[in-house]
């Protein structure tokens, strides 16, 4: 009876590993050929704006940097009313130079320098909001302020983003240092819609523009915009002063699971609270899509996506991460957390500006790391309990968790939950041990947070308890993973 009323089980949160007090302190942040920094680090100083590296901005038009809009060989080609050597970004600053009094403004200066898509673009959606949703006040200040210091930071592009931007393209381990300054002209060129199309015939990567957010009559996008205004104010007002970090993961070789003799690590698991606002400093799982950020510039709006509005940053992946292939994931380390929100999905609601007081590490990033892991779609529920799919499930886990050379003394734990579970279809019993399994190969500890699931805590919980006082391996677990029948019935 006395278990009915728990809201936590297992060890105490506080036990856990947070950063930045578990880790050793980070070698000097330097430009390699596998971390591509494009700030001068050399200049680094707490509470200071970075500066941006190179001093002149560098033109990259290949395929293996982002194309930028400001870029001299980004020229209409097909278009019919402009020339074909046309510069684009001159008129992209044409266009949004210009004053705006009405949303009709804004449709009109994106159409500008969009208009082979001109006849398929609908800004319903935004139309609404500075019409129906927004006070008189609050439309006069994003037409008087916001949106001209948006307009202000997106033209900004060959001043503060001068380095060529690396694509964190498949099969390769690569990581990208931006400042949040950076990130920030990205984004509002993002909302402009100012990134040339991608060739997309090979492209393999998720939309960046934001054309889609304005299309529609949808409440939900504007609960998003919202959300996405709320952070454009803030960097349109102060210039924010960190980096963030976008790592590409590969697992070249996985564990070999079945011989596994490691022994299960600790687990806190609770019905209450959420992975980011109660795992803060420790590894949280954004419960991804392959194309990182899933539906955010679009309809979506379940945990990924509120993450990724939440703490925009997370946005500017989306702009160089090629799709994550099986054995793969992108850890972004610095993000910041700029919104509160309430509900989920349909009932999901931007409530107010957030202030995030996590501290920064020697890099000036803030100590929170978020690993983005792509669970298999199901249809059918018993094609998961197929080995094949377990060990994707396990080896994509493993590559979020593991770290090559780390001491496991010093490693955060995991903050996690129902992976893989919600639009994605998959059993939370099955996909909660595959993350135990994964977590402990790893050396990790892991927060389990069930979302208001008070039968799953116990369960998962009970499960973890039978195999650490057996002191069962990951190997032996692997070998008796449960079968569907046995997983129904929510025991081993
Ligand atoms: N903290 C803890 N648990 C949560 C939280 C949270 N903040 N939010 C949701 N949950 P889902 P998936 C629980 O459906 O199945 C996106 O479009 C809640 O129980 O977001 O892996 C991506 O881009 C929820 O049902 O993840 C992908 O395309 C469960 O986690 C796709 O969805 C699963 O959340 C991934 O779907």
């Amino acid at each position: 009876q006395d278990d009915m009323d728990r809201r936590w089980l297992g060890t105490p949160i506080e036990e856990l590993n947070r950063m930045p007090q578990c880790a050793p302190p980070l070698s000097h942040l330097k430009h390699t050929a596998s971390h591509t920094v494009t700030v001068r680090t050399d200049l680094l100083r707490e509470g200071e704006v970075p500066q941006h590296y190179p001093s002149k901005f560098k033109d990259a038009w290949d395929d293996v940097s982002v194309k930028m809009p400001c870029s001299e060989k980004n020229l209409f080609s097909v278009e019919t009313e402009v020339p074909a050597d046309t510069s684009r970004w001159g008129l992209i600053q044409t266009a949004l130079t210009g004053e705006f009094k009405s949303s009709l403004d804004i449709t009109d200066a994106i159409l500008r320098y969009n208009m082979t898509h001109a006849k398929k673009w609908d800004f319903t959606t935004l139309n609404l909001l500075c019409t129906e949703v927004l006070e008189r006040s609050e439309a006069k200040e994003l037409f008087e302020v916001l949106l001209p210091g948006m307009v202000k930071l997106a033209l900004s592009a060959p001043k503060i983003c001068t380095s060529p931007i690396p694509l964190l393209k498949a099969r390769q381990n690569h990581s990208l240092t931006l400042s949040q300054e950076q990130i920030s002209c990205l984004l509002a060129n993002a909302f402009f819609c100012t990134f040339p199309k991608r060739n997309s015939r090979n492209s393999n990567y998720p939309e960046i523009n934001f054309h889609r957010l304005f299309e529609g009559y949808s409440f939900r996008k504007i609960e998003k915009l919202k959300t996405l205004l709320c952070y454009f104010r803030r960097v349109t007002q102060t210039r924010p002063k960190g980096l963030v970090t976008f790592t590409r993961q590969c697992l070249s070789n996985p564990p070999n699971w079945e011989s596994s003799k490691t022994l299960m690590t600790r687990l806190h698991i609770t019905c209450e609270g959420t992975i980011e606002e109660h795992g803060y400093g420790m590894l949280q799982v954004d419960f991804a899509n392959r194309c990182v950020g899933g539906g955010v510039t679009g309809h979506g709006l379940v945990q990924e996506e509120i993450r990724f509005i939440i703490n925009p940053e997370l946005i500017a992946s989306r702009l160089f991460t090629e799709a994550l292939e099986s054995n793969e994931c992108l850890i972004i380390t610095g993000t910041e957390q700029y919104s509160k929100y309430t509900g989920y999905s349909d009932t999901y609601k931007w409530k107010e500006n957030h202030k995030d007081e996590t501290p920064r590490d020697d890099w000036q990033r803030r100590c929170t790391e978020i690993v983005a892991l792509d669970a298999i779609k199901y249809r059918n529920f018993l094609e998961q309990f197929q080995p094949e799919k377990m060990s994707r499930e396990l080896n994509k886990a493993y590559c979020g968790f593991f770290r090559p050379g780390a001491n496991r003394k010093q490693l955060s734990a995991v903050a996690t939950g129902n992976w893989g579970c919600g639009a994605f279809g998959g059993d939370t019993r099955l996909k909660a041990l595959i993350q135990l399994m994964a977590a402990a190969e790893a050396g990790r500890d892991m927060a389990y947070f069930t979302f208001r699931d008070a039968q799953l805590m116990r369960d998962v919980h009970e499960m973890h308890t039978f195999l650490t006082e057996r002191q069962t391996t990951v190997g032996r677990t692997h070998t008796h993973t449960p079968r569907p029948t046995h997983t129904q019935t929510h025991s081993l």
